[in-house]
């Protein structure tokens, strides 16, 4: 019989892409779990939906009585943690949300997981727990210490911390993953290449902030999905994987490229206040989960950007509906504003 596992945070940008790659290449059923925030949108899953081994819930990590009961009503073998607040720039401006949802809310999952038996327990986390880099400085790897700059960053080494002391106390089968910067279809556009790509599109000026020196280490959100689902069936418990994409670029020339491949002109960019704490470099050393799992990152920066663009372009409907709020619309009026347990 086929395993069911539960993805947390499934309507967001990273879980609405891992549920629909693993509905395409697995024969598991999925039941996700998501508050349908700002950030959660159905319509990303909308190809899925009539999918009989697909179920939604909608609600709370934080809230344990529903935990217990998804995973015993569901019987869930596995969990993929996905649900988060993301944003850092939001958590700059208001960091209690991130203590809420991405430590106390992993907490309750964690002691949830413990309580029914879990086999696997993927805590999908960042290489912003890291902290920066130097221009010469090596790669992240899975040793480097933990010095998280900002409130998003900081939230989320506390839940790797309370993953680790879970396998090391209880012995919960858990593994840690740390991918760098994600982009691809359904990315919420307050992220740098989605927000780049919809104020391009529209002719709007495109914030860059600071000197737009600073670097990513770009990889396309499908390979890390495969990513996530490698750990889940060849990591080794209590071990961390680092994912990357081996594309470090600096934010300007993220930007040129974008506005190069749509024919707009770099006018468009507008030089603005710098983040706080800004994190200079991010890069990623895989060579772990290379070795280990048997993966690594497929899609070139290159190609995983025009197919990202094309997205965009073919799927201003969603962007507008995201940028208008008319998403949150459709789903108050299935599901109210009330967090309930929804079972379809
Ligand atoms: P996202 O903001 O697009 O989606 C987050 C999802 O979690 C949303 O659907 C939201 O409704 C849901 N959610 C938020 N709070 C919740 C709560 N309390 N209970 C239940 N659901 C809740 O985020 P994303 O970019 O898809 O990131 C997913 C995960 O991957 C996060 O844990 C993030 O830290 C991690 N990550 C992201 C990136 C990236 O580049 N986006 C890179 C590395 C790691
Ligand atoms: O590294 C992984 C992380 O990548 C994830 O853990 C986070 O969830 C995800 O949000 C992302 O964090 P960043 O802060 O790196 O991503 P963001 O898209 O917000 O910004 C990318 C870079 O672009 C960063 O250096 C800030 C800059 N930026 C961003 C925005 C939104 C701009 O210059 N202008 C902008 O308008």
């Amino acid at each position: 019989m086929s395993k069911t596992v539960l993805v947390t945070g499934g309507a967001g940008f990273i879980g609405s892409n891992l549920i629909r790659w693993i509905l395409s290449n697995r024969d598991w059923r999925v039941v996700n779990l998501d508050a349908l925030t700002y950030a959660g949108n159905l319509a990303n899953l909308r190809d899925v939906e009539s999918d009989q081994r697909y179920r939604f819930v909608h609600g709370r990590i934080e809230d344990a009585a529903l935990v217990h009961a998804v995973l015993e009503e569901h019987r869930i073998e596995g969990i993929i943690h996905c649900a988060a607040e993301s944003h850092v720039d939001r958590s700059i401006a208001a960091a209690a949300p991130f203590i809420e949802t991405n430590v106390r809310g992993t907490l309750v999952l964690l002691e949830a997981a413990r309580q029914h038996g879990i086999e696997r327990f993927i805590h999908v986390s960042t290489d912003e727990v890291y902290g920066t880099l130097g221009p010469d400085d090596p790669p992240f790897t899975e040793e480097s210490p933990l010095a998280p700059n900002s409130p998003y960053a900081a939230s989320k080494a506390g839940a790797d911390c309370l993953v680790r002391a879970f396998v090391h106390t209880y012995g919960l089968p858990a593994i840690i993953t740390r991918c760098s910067n994600n982009y691809g279809p359904y990315q919420f556009p307050e992220k740098l290449i989605p927000l780049a790509i919809a104020n391009a599109l529209d002719e709007q000026p495109i914030p860059i902030y600071g000197d737009g020196r600073q670097v990513r280490d770009w990889i396309y959100v499908t390979d890390h999905c495969r990513g996530l689902v490698a750990a889940y069936e060849h990591g080794r418990i209590g071990q961390t994987y680092n994912f990357g994409g081996r594309s470090e670029r600096r934010n300007i020339d993220v930007v040129r490229a974008i506005l190069r491949l749509l024919g707009r002109p770099d006018s468009l960019i507008e030089y603005v206040a710098d983040r706080p704490g800004h994190d200079r470099r991010y890069a990623i050393d895989c060579s772990k989960a290379e070795r280990e799992l048997a993966w690594r990152p497929c899609v070139t920066f290159e190609d995983g950007l025009a197919e990202t663009i094309a997205w965009y372009q073919n799927n201003r409907a969603w962007v507008d509906a995201v940028r208008s709020g008319e998403y949150r619309r459709y789903y108050e009026q299935q599901y109210g504003s009330r967090h309930r347990t929804v079972a379809r």
